[in-house]
């Protein structure tokens, strides 16, 4: 069993970006700025984004923060998109989800002007990801490819298993692996709380990306041996041993499963620290189209 250490390829991908954004200002380019709306004070919206931040600055790009409290209406919501649209000093930004009820996520997301949506939540860039053109990639699948990438995953004509039909992780990577390319070419089937047979589809698995956010749902019986396990599953479970008081439980049972793996990716430290990896790609790149 070997582990997909995301981790250090997450600080591998740093180290890349860093080296780019050197050349970009060499080249007599600005640094590439990332902007942050963050609307009210959710613990877990708060630490993503301050965790967004700190990536930033430690590969040299610009970073700010734009806060509204959580009575913000709408408009003053889409007024704030459309100067981030217009503001040419920002090369990408992102809405911190969730928002407060009274706000349509739709509608804030669709406001986004698309080539600064990196995120990828836009249906513009949701659209070119289905189609196989250029598009911007939203951070977990995109992570998720990058590690198969790295360490050499054949997906080609494999049978991939998702567990979840997620519109951010399980609907876009079933896209993703179907599309011609490497990683890519496989035959994939999408399952969900209304599956039937469930065990039997995941004992055919080559590969299992398990995403229903259900804390250890992935046991040994339901994997076949020299399967890859991927695990997108971060719930937060108490716990005593740690300073926040909580810590992460992943989707699959890694101490029952991973014996029967030939490749899987720990919680934590597996696909977590590649997602802002992901969006600091797409922020590089939004740069480098300006
Ligand atoms: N909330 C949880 N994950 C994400 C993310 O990737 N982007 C945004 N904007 N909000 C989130």
């Amino acid at each position: 069993m070997q582990l997909i250490d995301g981790k250090k390829t997450s600080q591998a991908v740093k180290l890349e970006i860093a080296e780019a954004v050197k050349k970009m200002i060499a080249s007599g380019k600005k640094k590439p700025h990332l902007a942050a709306v963050l609307v009210g004070n959710d613990g877990g919206s708060e630490t993503y984004v301050a965790a967004k931040i700190k990536a930033c600055e430690a590969v040299g790009f610009v970073s700010s923060l734009v806060r509204f409290t959580a009575d913000v209406t709408e408009n003053e919501l889409l007024a704030a998109v459309n100067k981030l649209n217009n503001d040419p000093d920002v090369d990408g930004f992102i809405v911190q989800l969730p928002l407060p009820k009274h706000i349509s996520e739709e509608k804030i997301t669709e406001a986004i002007d698309p080539s600064k949506d990196v995120d990828g939540f836009h249906p513009q860039n949701l659209g070119r990801m289905i189609t196989g053109g250029d598009a911007f990639i939203s951070a977990t699948p995109q992570g998720i490819m990058e590690l198969l990438k790295r360490y050499d995953i054949e997906t080609k004509g494999k049978h991939v298993v998702i567990l979840g039909r997620s519109n951010i992780v399980g609907r876009p990577m079933s896209i993703l692996l179907s599309l011609k390319g490497n990683p890519g070419d496989a035959t994939v089937t999408v399952c969900h709380s209304r599956t039937k047979n469930l065990k039997e589809i995941c004992l055919q698995a080559d590969i299992i990306v398990a995403a229903i956010g259900i804390p250890e749902f992935l046991k040994a019986d339901m994997v076949k041996e020299g399967a890859v396990v991927i695990d997108v599953g971060t719930t937060r479970v108490p716990s005593t041993e740690t300073k926040s008081g909580f810590r992460l439980k992943g989707d699959v049972d890694f101490a029952e499963v991973s014996p029967k793996c030939s490749f899987i990716t720990p919680v934590p430290g597996g696909v977590g620290p590649m997602t802002i990896v992901s969006l600091l790609l797409n922020t590089l790149k939004a740069a480098a189209k300006r």
